[in-house]
């Protein structure tokens, strides 16, 4: 079949395989056959992962799920997380290996802190809570930049059995106050601020005005970080005055498998954010599993690099409970990739010899965006395993990402995963499988994920539908706090008896599953349904394009229309604008996906607008391309980038 008559059947149709090294292979952590073992007989392999944990009470049913969808694991058991992340390593005779290697944004300021560190300042800081007067069960809020009072604090509350919020220090203080006052949070530990972009950024005004208006929060716990003056009240407490002086002993008591461990705010597209509530047993059970099976760590010899910010479920599984619950050395880093220069994240892991790194594709479009010769410059010959998250991968991205980072032999694994599901549920095992670039492969060893048409069936290979969960799985969240009914209809309606993810996917001809995005991005163009991700796919691949978004706009001929936003790569220098170079994407993407995924429109844009979790907001570029009044931009992490867009398209108001 020649190019030219390729149709969307074969979309995405990417050939290269990337088979795990020899040596990774041989001395992988998990092999081929955890698979089988898994599917042999699932409850008693998450009761062997549950085993990697140390319980003061052992379970007596593995799993409940005699009134689903509300599941219960390890049932009777109980455990203390920060005993698991902390304490037992200590006791271990490991207290003096390093749990965080901690970077600050201004060159220099750095600490570092053991596992004995650890457990003196988690210790000190619990007895602090207490004095505070707060209670096992009783909610605190966390709004903190990326410094280690940031984990301690989640420790310390775990340890008390306190259940924390921790809210992304970027929210404004109404989006505080909104999570504050659902989760009627008695505390908010916050700092005076963090260093942003070579810059003091300030929180504690924002805390000021959410805890003001929030009719629960008793005080306000301060750590301060930038010095810079803040306004007293008499709800403060500040973290040195109290936390310091404190003893560093504290015994941790155990906790149910079941107690609430933390709430995660989720923003949905309409109405107010989710509250995500996971608990304490499978929680932990599956964090620790999947950190060992899908990065491969060895907690003697690896140094594990998340550039997460903690604030995101990515940084809660994969920076402070799963690395902590295996013992990982792990580096936090507390600013942004370009401060103050573009080469600062590859100049840490060359500093701290990282061997695992795990980072999002909108920061890895963004490194191509600003060119090879930078990562270039720095000895990245430490790194063994690189990883994925947030949202498809193209393949081109993962492509550059193992060449450019990973020396053309790392691993990519691209993780696919939720703030609902808790830990990763679908990526390929670094010793194990054979790479495609673009694809997570398939559900992890104890995970039952699949296609389903919108009849619920599931898809053959080669088809697409909807992606789904068909068992329940140990860090699954438990419900919405406060609203058990929004859980069933949200996750639990759509199909009977299957979670809905609300993504779109694709199982290629070896049944391996491609992440499409969210179902509400698929177009329908004359017809056929398109996702906005394979289109984008087809316009990264292009060597001149560093990153690209697209939507579907209404059209009266198509119904929907597609409309690509593009932001060319940094050496591809002038040759980018015009007629010309518009005609020659639009001519690529028809090659590569067929006629039928022509954009009709293509605009050479130099940002594009995302949420503050590096998300792509299509229902903004949506008013650009249908040409309305640009909607609510309040949630962008960089609300100046819509006039830098509207800018460039004079027909953009
Ligand atoms: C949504 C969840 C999981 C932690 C960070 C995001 C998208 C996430 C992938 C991936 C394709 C992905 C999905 C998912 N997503 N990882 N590897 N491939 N899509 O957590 O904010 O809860 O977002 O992110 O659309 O539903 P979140």
């Amino acid at each position: 079949m020649s190019q030219s008559q390729e149709t969307l059947s074969n979309l995405l149709q990417e050939t290269r395989r990337f088979d795990p090294p020899a040596e990774l292979a041989e001395a992988a952590n998990v092999k081929a056959d955890a698979y089988d073992e898994a599917a042999t007989d699932r409850l008693g392999f998450w009761e062997r992962q549950a085993d990697r944990l140390t319980w003061a009470k052992r379970w007596d049913t593995v799993l409940d799920w005699n009134n689903p969808p509300f599941a219960k694991w390890f049932v009777g058991g109980e455990l203390n997380v920060a005993y698991n992340c902390v304490d037992r390593h200590v006791e271990a005779g490991k207290g003096a290996k390093i749990a965080f290697h901690w970077e600050g944004e201004p060159e220099g300021d750095t600490r570092t802190l053991t596992y004995a560190d650890l457990q003196r300042e988690v210790n000190k800081a619990a007895n602090a809570l207490l004095e505070l007067g707060v209670q096992k069960g009783d909610r605190v809020a966390i709004y903190m930049p990326m410094i280690p009072e940031l984990p301690i604090s989640m420790l310390a509350c775990a340890r008390i059995g306190a259940t924390h919020s921790v809210v992304f220090g970027g929210f404004s203080a109404d989006a505080l106050k909104t999570r504050i006052e659902d989760a009627q949070a008695k505390l908010v530990i916050t700092a005076d601020g963090g260093y942003r972009r070579g810059k003091p950024s300030s929180l504690k005004p924002t805390v000021d005005e959410a805890a003001a208006a929030a009719d629960c929060v008793e005080h306000v716990l301060v750590v301060r970080r930038t010095g810079e003056e803040v306004a007293e009240h008499e709800r403060d407490v500040w973290w040195h005055d109290i936390v310091d002086r404190q003893t560093d002993q504290h015994t941790a008591e155990p906790h149910d498998a079941e107690h609430p461990l933390y709430i995660l705010y989720t923003s949905g597209t309409t109405g107010k954010p989710k509250g995500i509530l996971h608990t304490t047993g499978g929680y932990l059970t599956q964090v620790a599993y999947t950190h060992h099976a899908v990065f491969d760590l060895k907690p003697e010899t690896d140094v594990y690099w998340c550039s997460a910010d903690i604030g995101w479920v990515t940084g809660h599984s994969y920076i402070v409970y799963g690395p902590l619950a295996n013992g990982a050395t792990s580096v936090m880093y507390e600013g942004t990739p370009d401060t103050p220069h573009r080469g600062r994240w590859w100049e840490i892991i060359q500093k701290y010899k990282v061997s695992i790194f795990y980072t999002a594709p909108t920061a890895i479009r963004t490194f191509m965006k600003w060119g090879d010769d930078i990562p270039a410059q720095f000895d990245l010959s430490s790194l063994r395993v690189l990883g994925s998250v947030g949202e498809p991968i193209n393949p081109e991205a993962y492509v550059w990402y193992r060449e450019h980072i990973g020396a053309n032999k790392t691993p990519v694994v691209d993780t696919w995963w939720q703030t609902e599901t808790g830990a990763i549920m679908i990526s390929p095992l670094p010793g194990v499988t054979a790479g495609k670039p673009g694809a997570a492969m398939k559900p992890l060893p104890g995970i039952v994920a699949d296609v389903v048409d919108d009849q619920a069936q599931a898809v053959p290979n080669g088809g697409g539908g909807f992606l789904v969960v068909k068992e329940p799985w140990p860090s699954m969240l438990r419900t919405i706090w406060g609203d058990d009914e929004r859980y069933v209809k949200t996750y639990w309606s759509r199909f009977d008896g299957l979670y809905f993810a609300g993504d779109g996917a694709k199982k290629d001809e070896d049944g391996d599953l491609w992440l499409l995005g969210r179902v509400d991005d698929v177009m329908l163009v004359s017809g056929h349904n398109i996702s906005t991700t394979e289109v984008e796919s087809a316009l990264v691949s292009h060597p001149k394009v560093a990153e690209s978004a697209v939507v579907g706009a209404t059209d009266p001929v198509t119904g929907q229309a597609i409309v690509a936003f593009v932001i060319p790569r940094g050496s591809a220098g002038e040759e980018v604008e015009g007629e010309d170079f518009i005609k020659e994407l639009r001519d690529h993407v028809s090659k590569t996906l067929g006629p039928i995924a022509k954009p009709r429109q293509i605009m050479i844009v130099p940002e594009l607008p995302k949420t503050r979790s590096g998300k792509i907001m299509r229902r903004l570029l949506r008013d650009v391309a249908e040409n309305r009044s640009i909607g609510d931009v309040t949630t962008l992490a960089d609300s100046t980038v819509m006039d830098l867009i509207s800018e460039k398209l004079p027909s953009a108001k």
